[in-house]
């Protein structure tokens, strides 16, 4: 349709993607055979059928038991480089991407082997398919403090290759401030900070990360709208809210696409972005979300087009960078 031409043709950033969340069913099954892993599943079909989730961890439990297949360099390159052919499609020219390195390293997997793949594979995108990128290295916030301490020490020899620290997995009763030292820490390395913050957890998470981790983005945010002074000091300051509404959809953040808050975010005043999350898991990549939104809010040619232009404003690329994109 005309709309789904001129979403592709937008050209856009992603700025909220987790690497092992564009894991397909299909490649899935392939690294597993590849690498000799059982999987509790019999076919691509009875894994989707799983993806039925009434919340995050429904859905993390799911997603962890899946990176399971991920273990050479090989297997992260081709995770990425499958990734980065799909953005293309959808007219993404620059993506910052996060990865979960713990999720690898507790199974005796190196952090080399994790890094070394997903930067050739963003080698390969930039070479090949025009695709600037950058990786941000996320830290389990459902493990304690040590063990990120420890993923930053294991990161230390590959900070040129790192733009920033994240927080995600089970947000409830996993506060930022939990991180505070860490990101201090990180901070001082010289990366940039994000969080993800307000997604199920409380608008004082997302002031939390605010005042305590010092976040230079904040990745979804939905619920920072309960709090009108919170919202208006995230307008005020410029802070980039990083929004996945098929992920809101299917995590149940809320009831309906109809009721998604994006246009509400941007009348606002925020630097809201659209993003796909876990692509794999929620049923659509960067366009299919526009599309989404777009269609269940009634979203113009101009408001997608300030969603595609907050992506590059959000971006860590450097502002000579961004003023070219816009
Ligand atoms: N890890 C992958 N996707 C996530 C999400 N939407 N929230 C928290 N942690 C995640
Ligand atoms: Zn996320």
């Amino acid at each position: 349709s005309d709309l789904r031409t001129f979403i592709t043709g937008l050209p856009k950033a992603e700025l909220h993607l987790h690497i092992e969340g564009s894991l397909e069913p299909e490649l899935m099954f392939a690294l597993a055979e590849r690498g000799g892993i059982a999987l509790p599943y019999g076919s691509v079909e009875e894994l989707r059928s799983a993806y039925q989730f009434s919340n995050l961890q429904d859905f993390l439990d799911i997603y962890y038991q899946g990176a399971a297949v991920l273990r050479t360099a090989a297997d992260f390159h081709d995770l990425a480089a499958a990734y980065f052919a799909r953005a293309a499609a959808d007219g993404v020219v620059h993506a910052e991407i996060m990865f979960d390195p713990q999720t690898h390293t507790a199974r005796g997997i190196p952090f080399a082997e994790v890094i070394e793949g997903l930067s050739a594979a963003c080698a390969a995108a930039e070479r090949d398919l025009g695709i600037t990128s950058r990786l941000i290295m996320c830290i389990l916030r459902h493990l304690d403090e040590a063990d990120g301490f420890a993923t930053l020490a294991a990161a230390a020899p590959y900070l040129d290759r790192i733009a920033a620290i994240g927080l995600d997995s089970s947000e409830r009763g996993h506060p930022p401030e939990k991180f505070a030292r860490l990101f201090a820490a990180a901070g001082a390395l010289g990366l940039r900070r994000v969080a993800h913050a307000g997604e199920e957890g409380p608008p004082d998470y997302v002031v939390q990360a605010l005042d305590l981790l010092g976040i230079d983005r904040l990745d979804h945010g939905n619920r920072a709208l309960e709090d009108a002074a919170l919202t208006a000091r995230l307008a005020r300051s410029g802070m980039t809210l990083t929004v996945c509404p098929l992920s809101n959809l299917k995590l149940c953040v809320i009831p309906s696409l109809d009721r998604h808050p994006i246009d509400r975010m941007l009348e606002l005043g925020l630097r809201a972005t659209v993003n796909s999350d876990d692509p794999a898991y929620f049923g659509g990549y960067i366009g299919e979300n526009y599309h989404a939104v777009a269609t269940a809010r009634g979203l113009d040619r101009a408001a997608l087009a300030t969603l595609a232009r907050n992506s590059f404003l959000g971006s860590f690329l450097d502002d000579d960078t961004v003023a070219r994109h816009l």
